[in-house]
């Protein structure tokens, strides 16, 4: 059974992961420092062992006791996000990560023999990534780094991320590749699975006759690097839980503000802007609006975007959670589907 760490847990999407790819695993701690995050994370995994704590204030000792084969971790990224300041290591949201590469990983006896890390793209040119790298080599992990978005599987959701997945070896690496690779195989058993998950609704005749530009080579597609057929992307329809909604309709003073600067989808579409921590709060580049078949505008539901994020389909926001909690959490979890490709490729090559 492998021994897995949740580092930066957050809601779980890593834990989603694990699950996704059937792997035979025990999630031994789980440490999040947001108790909202926690909240929603246990209300999900009751049984595993979620700590409301710093991953700063976890003691070597603890680590050794814990003896984990597996870290898997997405340290918070607004140290390395374009519309911040990009203050890097100076951001003392970096403390955990910094903390782990420099205290504990060099000086734990028991190290993970694997390890994922997810952030965001740009994470690649930063000096958290270099002490990353560095880290790595001085203990004998051979790597493999890829920036990589969900659309490029077929999924109608654009979030380019970077992934680094690492193994232990028992002797020292000649040399390191330095390439952040765009593509990567292996991950048809997973695309099967989910369409099992969200099987094709088909469209019906009105929903066929909307003109949405169902191209997945658009501008928010990580374009080139399509890893499907045509035919295998997928239709926001199969994610959607109804085509209308009253609920997320936009109010006539949201519409006034949102319908210039924001994307709006159809049932037809195979695309989706990346749906970000902000959606619900502000309009531009936080997410893609949807237009229903009764031509209202309204927003994606938590649930609707959990779906694009290939979460379980009974995963759940606890009752006391807000939808703006749940748009902030999910904008800052991930694809566990795209998680799950790397863990099948990181196993397959062990
Ligand atoms: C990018 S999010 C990770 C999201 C997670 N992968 C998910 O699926 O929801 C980063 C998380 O790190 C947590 N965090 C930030 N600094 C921390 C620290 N020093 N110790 C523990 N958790 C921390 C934040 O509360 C946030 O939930």
């Amino acid at each position: 059974m492998l021994r897995a760490v949740e580092l930066f847990s957050g809601i779980g999407g890593m834990h989603c992961a694990l699950d996704f790819v059937d792997l035979n695993y025990e999630i031994i701690a789980a440490i999040d420092i947001n108790p909202t995050a926690n909240l929603v994370y246990e209300s999900n995994f009751p049984n595993a062992p979620a700590m409301n704590r710093t991953i700063e204030g976890i003691s070597l000792n603890q680590w050794e006791k814990w003896n984990a084969d597996i870290w898997l971790m997405s340290p918070p990224c607004q140290p390395f996000t374009r519309q911040g300041k990009q203050e890097d290591l100076n951001d003392r949201r970096t403390d955990g990560f910094v903390h782990l590469m420099k205290s504990i990983l060099p000086q734990l006896k028991a190290k993970p023999k694997y390890i994922l890390l997810e952030n965001v793209s740009g994470f690649e040119y930063s000096q958290a990534h270099q002490l990353l790298l560095d880290t790595l080599q001085a203990h004998n992990y051979y790597y493999e780094q890829y920036l990589l978005s969900p659309i490029q599987f077929g999924i109608p959701n654009s979030r380019l991320r970077f992934y680094l997945i690492a193994k232990q070896q028992e002797k020292p690496i000649e040399t390191y590749s330095s390439s952040i690779l765009t593509r990567i195989s292996n991950f048809e058993r997973l695309y099967n699975k989910l369409r099992q998950k969200f099987p094709s609704k088909g469209l019906s005749l009105e929903e066929n006759s909307l003109h949405e530009n169902d191209q997945i080579t658009d501008r928010c597609s990580h374009s080139s690097e399509i890893l499907v057929q045509p035919d295998q992307s997928i239709y926001i329809n199969d994610f959607l839980i109804s085509n209308e909604n009253q609920d997320f309709e936009l109010n006539e003073k949201q519409l006034e503000r949102g319908l210039h600067v924001c994307d709006i989808i159809t049932c037809h579409a195979k695309r989706s802007f990346c749906f970000t921590k902000s959606y619900g709060k502000y309009f531009e580049g936080t997410g893609s609006l949807f237009r229903t078949l009764s031509n209202r505008i309204r927003y994606f539901t938590p649930k609707e975007i959990a779906n694009l994020h290939c979460f379980p389909l009974n995963y759940q926001f606890p009752e006391q959670i807000t939808t703006r909690q749940a748009y902030s959490l999910l904008g800052n979890s991930l694809s566990v589907f795209v998680v799950g490709v790397l863990l099948e490729n990181l196993f397959e090559r062990s």
